[in-house]
């Protein structure tokens, strides 16, 4: 049986926390086996914000090495930097020239950061959405797992692809095929520990809102004892007027690896110099592992560079059949 093809991108920007891992990373590593996986380092995406070059090269390795850690299999999944397979790059040019300018001014995220940049906005981040189109594009996978955030880029990339085969396909023979999302299991969303109706998020000021998945056992202890509570006495979910205590009992269910109903009854009677102490211990030890391979796998640079020189030859295939049926069917001479 052919398994369905996967594809997913995450940008090099650092602080990789427990919102992405219970979110994102160990839902995809537990489903890996069902899919043909890729996944690849979006560091052509990470200059559309200023950045620094210094850091770049140094946060890809990282992020390649937290997949790794997290329990990627390399029998079910290709890694890659997307800067290493050029077919990105150039089919964004060519997705460029189809697509109406007034669809991406129209992009909520576009809004939002130009918003927030001010007069400091570059084309780059325009173009964001079309340069995430052809990264799925290219490789015509069946899913791409997206969060509330990026379903406005999957809906565009599936009106670019639609646009595109209008225009220049034949009818019965599309040349970019239309992914569907992947709905990401609920029960994983992880809020701030400063404000338990935000997300956490890697963009939060505050290191403090998040416990990242390399902090040292210390800072998990400092930043747990100092994250916001209530002055309530018995710990419940789903209380609306007590957001922090959900999300706190939702981390402790989820890194104990307890059922809802346990926890429930677990934390009913409990306070917060009881509980914060139980959550604590649990979140050391489930991030424990992960820092383990961590620092093994960041120690092997020469197994690491063999993942992605690997990993680059698989992509780079798939994506560059890919642009080549796009670039004959836009008129292009095949290169003698
Ligand atoms: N824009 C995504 C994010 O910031 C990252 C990304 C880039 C991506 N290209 C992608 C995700 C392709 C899925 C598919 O989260």
């Amino acid at each position: 049986m052919v398994r369905q093809r996967v594809l997913s991108g995450v940008q090099p920007t650092g602080n990789y926390h427990l919102g992405n891992y219970l979110g994102a990373i160990r839902n995809w590593v537990a489903g890996q086996s069902q899919y043909d996986n890729f996944l690849f380092v979006a560091d052509l995406h990470a200059i559309t914000v200023p950045h620094d070059p210094k850091r770049l090269a140094a946060d890809t390795y990282s992020l390649v090495g937290l997949y790794l850690a997290c329990g990627l299999d390399l029998k079910d999944s290709t890694i890659f930097v997307q800067s290493h397979v050029s077919a990105h790059s150039e089919l964004t040019w060519l997705l460029n020239c189809i697509t109406p300018l007034n669809w991406l001014e129209d992009m909520i995220q576009f809004r939002e950061k130009a918003i927030k940049q001010g007069e400091n906005v570059n084309t780059g981040l325009l173009d964001y959405p079309v340069l995430m189109a052809s990264d799925i594009l290219l490789y015509k996978p069946d899913k791409v797992p997206v969060g509330e955030d990026q379903k406005q880029h999957l809906e565009l990339t599936r009106d670019i692809a639609n646009r595109f085969n209008h225009q220049f396909a034949h009818p019965k023979q599309p040349v970019l095929k239309l992914p569907e999302p992947l709905i990401i299991a609920e029960g994983a969303r992880v809020m701030s520990l400063a404000d338990g109706t935000r997300k956490m998020s890697k963009s939060d000021p505050s290191d403090l809102s998040r416990i990242n998945l390399l902090d040292p056992p210390e800072q998990i202890e400092y930043k747990i004892k100092r994250c916001k509570t209530d002055p309530i006495r018995g710990l419940v979910f789903d209380d609306p007027e007590r957001p922090e205590c959900n999300n706190l009992l939702t981390l402790y269910m989820l890194l104990a690896g307890k059922t809802k109903t346990a926890v429930a009854a677990e934390c009913q009677d409990m306070g917060w110099g009881q509980f914060k102490p139980l959550l604590t211990e649990v979140t050391i030890a489930a991030l424990k592992p992960i820092q383990d391979k961590y620092q093994a796998v960041m120690d092997d640079q020469g197994y690491l560079e063999s993942v992605l020189r690997s990993g680059r030859q698989k992509a780079e295939a798939i994506a560059n059949d890919t642009l080549n049926q796009v670039k004959a069917a836009l008129g292009y001479t095949v290169p003698l």
